[in-house]
């Protein structure tokens, strides 16, 4: 239904509804009227603030651009129509965190030109939903005058803000949060400080106010722009800070076109600020690849662990991980333990030089001498198992664009239907040619690096094979477009654990659930159940490792240690073997940021139920209700959990497996050990 409003209407309807401030001129309430966004314009000058049952979350803040050539479009604004319609829809996701997706949401579009030359105009698009909004810029064809043609934009920065409320007597906000515009990347420990301490942060960033409710601040359907920081400009403001491109402007856009969402997640409890992304999702446009039921989430193994351990080496020579015996020992371990996928890491020529950032003698055609890919395919083939492949670009990202439709197209009759993709340089060190042979060098989350990853996804598309990115641009729900960008990385990843300075701390899953996670999946590479680095311990528990398949969704999950460790563990690993990779339904029980979480989900293929629960450097007893479980149904409950005496650093081995019969009716208690976890299959009883 879309209801067209004129100005008059929209004022003779807010009679009825609670008023309005003065210099508001347009308003909207979410389906439940829990949230209310107001639009403002004080002398010419647009801002929005965010209301939760009547309360403030985010005060007045700025709405508008720095555009070169043409200056600020922040003033002289004038209201020029507006537009609201409700949505209330469920889609199907192909694969996910759970298979139904509710979007329900209302939509205010109100459209603002300037009162001066050069006249431009745009629409503001709100979607307020119960727990939290999302809204863009729609910049309308004759938006032009800035920058070289009229027909383009060229955006120095988006002066958007976000000021979140803060009551004169309370406590700072509290926010999770990692750098942003530092060498790299994504892969930082999330700092937890007052919000005032904020420099300049990635999304999503995360906040909990002095009254306990939840923020996250982020972004979606980031395509053809640059990604979205946040610089805390003063007190509670945070203000956009696009990522840079080469150029020196920030994004060139031709018109008509809009931004991505901005997005603010807006929950009680952090159970709920998790549950609430899937607004990111909705905020995203539908599949647009047809049937891409050809991608089967799953789990795989790989030669990878001992690359990073130093045992073995990507480099060919005596030590090389990636030969025809060694693959082939990895795909009997998978074909015996249910792995559909074999990573095989160092299988192609470039890896012998220095590579980090300078990935020109990468070919992604070619195999080395002493890996048969032909042979291992087949031989892969015939054990139900398929190799994963691996571009590992350095960052010569053109040099990849160059070659990726031949070796998608290799991939492809070899039965390779997942690709690992790589992006290993410091920030801003992504290569792209120039039309004149020359090369720019680009930010891993700029303009340009935002439309690189869609047409790496594209081709691979066309081959019918998805994409999981390491060193990645930032999840912002595309696979609901692009549903085989299946996973990423992202975030510091397992490999922290064989040689991070410092190594994950025992909060770290616990900080990731409740910020990188809210952007969507991450092939976190769990399952080291050997709790062994390079000369270093992993800082966790074993059963903590069994915990984060459930609690860490990636439609691709590793199990990341070698054959020889699981076969140290194979009562642990069993449920390595037993847990899924694609869930019907998620249910987030109990956590707190960066303190523990615990996390329910369903098999999308089966009636059984999977829990996994995590803690951080404490020990916690915990009491979950089982009400999730089908009511009037038996289950039996295998439990994988911390021994008695478990602690991450002294006796990290300390575990136990037990079996108990148990109903939708039951009080489950959970020991989580210091740096633990505990994770439960529950094997649902015929009915
Ligand atoms: C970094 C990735 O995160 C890791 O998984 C991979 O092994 C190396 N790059 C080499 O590509
Ligand atoms: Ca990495």
């Amino acid at each position: 239904m879309r209801l067209r409003s004129s100005l008059l209407l929209t004022f003779a309807l807010c009679a009825a509804v609670p008023a309005v401030r003065a210099g508001t001129v347009a308003s909207i309430d979410s389906p439940g009227k829990v949230l209310r966004v107001e639009l403002d314009l004080h002398e010419g000058r647009l801002g929005y603030r965010v209301r939760r049952f009547g309360e403030p979350v985010i005060d007045t803040s700025a709405l508008g651009f720095m555009l070169r050539g043409s200056g600020k479009l922040e003033r002289n604004l004038a209201l020029a129509g507006q537009d609201t319609r409700s949505v209330d829809a469920t889609w199907e996701q192909p694969w996910g965190e759970r298979r139904f997706v509710r979007d329900r949401h209302n939509e205010l579009r109100a459209t603002f030109t300037e009162t001066i030359a050069p006249g431009r105009s745009f629409d503001m698009v709100f979607r307020v939903f119960d727990d939290g909004i999302g809204f863009r810029y729609e910049i309308h064809a004759s938006g032009g005058e800035a920058g070289a043609s009229a027909a383009e934009w060229v955006i120095d920065d988006e002066l958007t803000e976000f000021a979140v409320h803060q009551p004169a007597d309370t406590a700072p906000p509290t926010a999770w949060w990692i750098p942003a515009g530092e060498w790299n990347r994504y892969e930082y420990l999330y700092q937890r400080t007052p919000l005032v301490e904020v420099t300049m942060a990635h999304t999503p960033l995360t906040l909990r106010t002095a009254d306990g409710l939840h923020l996250a601040f982020h972004e979606a359907a980031l395509v053809d722009y640059s990604g979205m920081w946040l610089r805390r400009v003063e007190g509670g403001r945070l203000r956009a800070q696009l990522a840079p491109a080469s150029e020196g402007w920030k994004v060139k856009r031709r018109l008509p076109f809009h931004t991505p969402w901005r997005t603010v997640q807006i929950a009680d409890t952090a159970a709920a600020l998790y549950e609430s992304s899937d607004l990111v999702l909705n905020l995203n446009e539908p599949n647009r690849l047809g049937d891409t039921g050809w991608f089967e989430p799953a789990k795989y193994v790989g030669i990878w662990w001992s690359l990073h351990l130093e045992t073995e080496t990507w480099a060919s020579g005596p030590k090389h991980g990636a030969t025809t015996a060694n693959a082939k020992r990895y795909i009997d371990f998978a074909a015996a333990n249910g792995f559909r996928g074999v990573l095989v890491e160092g299988w192609n020529p470039g890896w012998d030089g220095q590579w980090f950032g300078n990935g020109y003698d990468f070919d992604f055609t070619r195999a080395t001498p002493d890996f048969d890919i032909q042979a291992l395919s087949a031989y892969a083939g015939e054990r139900g198992v398929h190799l994963v492949g691996h571009h590992e670009t350095g960052c010569a990202a053109s040099h990849y664009e160059a070659q990726m439709a031949e070796a998608f197209a290799m991939n492809a009759r070899l039965g390779i239907d997942a690709v690992k993709t790589g992006y290993v340089c410091d920030a801003g060190g992504m290569e792209r040619r120039l039309a004149d042979g020359s090369i720019a060098r680009e930010w891993h989350d700029g303009q340009w690096s935002s439309n690189h990853h869609l047409r790496v996804v594209e081709a691979a598309a066309r081959q019918r094979i998805a994409i999981n990115t390491h060193e990645p641009i930032k999840d912002t729900g595309l696979r609901r477009t692009w549903p085989n960008w299946v996973t990423r990385e992202g975030a510091r990843g397992m490999e922290y654990g064989a040689w991070g300075q410092p190594p994950n701390p025992p909060e770290h899953e616990a900080n990731l659930f409740f910020t990188r996670m809210l952007s969507g999946p991450m092939d976190y590479t769990p399952g080291i159940l050997s709790l062994q680095g390079r000369g270093q311990p992993i800082e966790t528990t074993l059963a903590k490792q069994l915990a984060l398949y459930v609690v860490l969704y990636s439609p691709l999950q590793m199990a990341a240690d070698l054959p020889g460790h699981y076969a140290q563990h194979m009562d642990a690993f069993q449920f390595i073997r037993d847990v899924p990779a694609d869930w019907a339904e998620t249910r987030v029980l109990a956590g707190e940021v960066g303190d523990f979480v615990v996390v329910a989900r369903r098999d999308r293929t089966g009636d059984d139920w999977y829990l996994g629960a995590v803690t951080d450097e404490h020990g916690r007893l915990l009491e979950v209700p089982l009400s999730f479980l089908e009511p009037g149904r038996r289950y039996l409950a295998q439990v994988y959990r911390d021994g008695t005496d478990a602690h991450w650093r002294d006796a990290p081995f300390s575990f136990q497996r037990e079996s108990v019969e148990v109903g939708s009716a039951d009080i489950l208690p959970l020991r989580l050990a210091a740096g633990g976890g505990q994770a439960i299959r529950f094997v649902a009883r015929e009915p």
